[in-house]
């Protein structure tokens, strides 16, 4: 009987359009869910959108659109873009529809008439960009501590959620649960938390105040607080209370969010279910935030990274890749296209690329393309042991991936390849290819390693489903939907000999070398925000830079480089530069300018051209102008 699994991703607010941070949560539920596939489990995957609330109202009122029309565009976006990510989301819930807002009725219904819900008038600190009341110890240094601002304070009637009657209840259940909230650091936050006494939560806002929500089925002059409402479409999406899958499903659940929502994970939400009589979900599983660059990532700052501007630049089964190989589920991790390009040309075009090509080129060449069949005994005798580490890597993967340990997955996954790529070289199928009597030896080892690159094809779906499927293609398996399911990869021998194998191709281009290190376009603004200025660095640090005057001996354009120039400098000694300046200057302007150089950058190839330092140039809207100094010095002076 195939094992019911169901996992959901925050609801997003609408608010803002979907970008990094939306992504990954997105996709890690995806690999999850297609991990659970594997296993051939019946899964149910959930995602959507959270669109009530005060925030949502002044976020169309910017647009000048109603909230409904506001709302449609945005949700429209998220709706439209997983498939773009190659998510394969079962449904997609929003908390406008009107079988969601039903069944938060029916749930808020439920707990007022057992007594958890009172009315009563409350004074307090209230954060409108939140649209929530803080306590004076949640403050800090008196602000909100999202929005730096000090909240208002304001004194209204208002319902309230009972939590307090259900804090020991909590405590006790996470307890008896060690992995309720998981990775540990979270579960620990939420027991630290625990350990304060519970207030009771404020869960209406009144009508005079916001209109766009759901209204409170015991008074009409009070809408639904947003989280109350938004936390229950994880059973509204299943047809609760009757719902078959709400039955099937429900039972397992999982959640997957971000630190950012833990407490009303955490907190709020497995009290609401208890209050109304609904069995508690099984796993809340957080992760930590991507920062960009270092720095949170942010509209004012101007560094959101847009996921779709990532597919098209980098390939979309590269850019999961590295956001699933990069995180440590649970810790903060930092993204930069220098790390990406890395990944690409070193995990991907290299290591996984260069291994499939080869060996579907070796196959071609000494067996036209069509698989060999492997011959035990000789397989005994060279006994390299390809299929046990094969078995390995399964049973490392598959640990791992279980425990949301993506990195440690895929680290498993590429030391098999590594292993395969060694297992090239001793055997050396091209010495074996030159002997006749050798023939059987290299129909087996070329049959291991086919068989080795369909396991890879397998165990690489979840985080990748294109490439494995392209793969699977060129192994002659297309056609197979069940390619990826773990008993097929356990059982070695899954290539029938005989298979015709397509043609060999690179499943991952390296990247073009200007984005090669991570090395944006020289000179070009729209790589960094002019307005951030970079973390602070000692003294010592500024020491390590070798800033030197330089006179242009002589300057020419870089062929097939639009933006290229390549300068020949005099700093006491001659040397070859390459300067991104060719829209704002002819090569005759540079000659005798004397320019500055940071002189011990090392060295890099730039369309061809090996460029041995760079020159320091400022660029605006205008285009680039040349840094140089007040009066000429002698060539080689140091600047500092
Ligand atoms: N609407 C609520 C969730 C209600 S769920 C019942 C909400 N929405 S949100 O649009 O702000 O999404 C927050 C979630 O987006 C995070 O928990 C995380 O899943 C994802 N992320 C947003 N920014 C992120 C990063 N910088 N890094 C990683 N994930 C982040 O909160």
């Amino acid at each position: 009987m195939a094992a019911p699994f169901y996992i959901t991703t925050p609801i997003y607010y609408v608010n803002a359009r979907p970008h990094l941070g939306h992504a990954y949560t997105t996709i890690a539920a995806d690999v999850v869910r297609r991990f659970h596939a594997m296993s051939s489990d019946q899964t149910f995957f959930l995602t959507g959108t959270d669109e009530h609330g005060d925030k949502i109202v002044r976020a169309a009122k910017k647009e000048n659109c109603t909230p409904r029309a506001y709302v449609d565009q945005i949700s429209g976006l998220f709706r439209d873009l997983w498939p773009e990510l190659n998510i394969s989301n079962d449904y997609f819930i929003r908390t406008t529809d009107p079988q969601h807002m039903a069944v938060v009725e029916t749930v808020l219904q439920r707990i007022y008439d057992g007594g958890d819900i009172y009315f009563s008038e409350y004074e307090g600190l209230y954060c409108y960009g939140c649209e929530r009341f803080y306590t004076e110890r949640e403050l800090v240094d008196g602000a909100c501590p999202d929005h730096q601002s000090p909240p208002e304070t304001i004194k209204e009637s208002n319902y309230f959620f009972r939590m307090s009657r259900y804090q020991q209840w909590l405590i006790d259940h996470i307890q008896r649960h060690p992995d309720f909230i998981r990775p540990e650091r979270y579960r620990n936050e939420v027991l630290a938390f625990l350990r304060e006494p519970l207030e009771d939560l404020c869960i209406s806002r009144p009508k005079s105040r916001i209109k766009w929500g759901i209204t409170l089925p015991f008074d009409p002059d009070y809408v639904t607080y947003v989280w109350f409402d938004a936390l229950l479409n994880y059973v509204s999406a299943l047809g609760y209370p009757d719902g078959e899958r709400y039955h099937t499903f429900w039972p397992v659940a999982q959640h997957m969010v971000a630190k950012d929502i833990l407490k009303p994970h955490g907190i709020y939400w497995p009290i609401m279910l208890k209050a109304a009589g609904i069995p508690v979900y099984r796993h809340l599983n957080v992760h930590g935030y991507w920062n960009v660059d270092q720095s949170k990532m942010s509209k004012t700052i101007g560094n959101v990274v847009d996921p779709l501007e990532m597919k098209k630049i980098y390939g979309l089964d590269a850019f999961r890749f590295f956001l699933m190989r990069d995180m440590v589920f649970g810790l903060d991790s930092n993204f930069n296209e220098a790390a990406l390009v890395q990944r690409i040309n070193a995990d991907l075009a290299n290591d996984l690329g260069n291994l499939f090509s080869r060996v579907l080129s070796m196959a071609h060449k000494y067996f036209a393309g069509v698989v060999p069949g492997p011959d035990p005994d000789v397989e005994k005798e060279m006994d390299l042991g390809l299929e046990r580490n094969a078995r390995r890597a399964i049973d490392a993967y598959s640990a791992s991936m279980g425990e949301l340990a993506f990195h440690k997955g895929l680290a498993a996954v590429w030391e098999f390849i590594a292993h395969m790529n060694k297992y090239v070289d001793i055997t050396a199928p091209w010495v074996l290819a030159k002997n006749k009597a050798a023939r059987q030896q290299l129909e087996t080892v070329i049959y291991n390693l086919l068989e080795g690159l369909r396991i890879i094809s397998g165990l690489i779906y979840p985080v990748m489903p294109d490439t494995a499927a392209t793969m699977q293609k060129h192994l002659g398996l297309g056609g197979d939907d069940d390619f990826f399911k773990l008993d097929r990869l356990t059982s070695w021998n899954g290539i029938p000999p005989g298979t015709r194998l397509r043609k060999s191709i690179s499943l991952f281009p390296r990247i073009e070398p200007d984005r090669e290190n991570g090395q944006p376009p020289l000179n070009d603004p729209s790589s960094e925000d002019e307005r951030v200025i970079k973390p602070q660095i000692t003294i010592d640090d500024f020491a390590k830079i070798d800033l030197r005057a330089a006179t242009v001996l002589s300057a020419q354009a870089v062929p097939r480089a639009k933006k290229l120039l390549q300068l020949e400098v005099d700093l006491g000694h001659q040397r070859t530069i390459v300067a991104g300046i060719a829209g704002s200057y002819q090569p005759q302007d540079l000659v005798g300018k004397q320019v500055i150089i940071v002189a011990n950058l090392k060295p890099a190839k730039l369309m061809g051209v090996l460029s041995k330092g760079m020159l320091l140039a400022a660029t605006d809207d205008d285009g680039a102008t040349v840094a140089t100094l007040e009066r000429c010095v002698a060539p080689g002076t140091r600047l500092g």
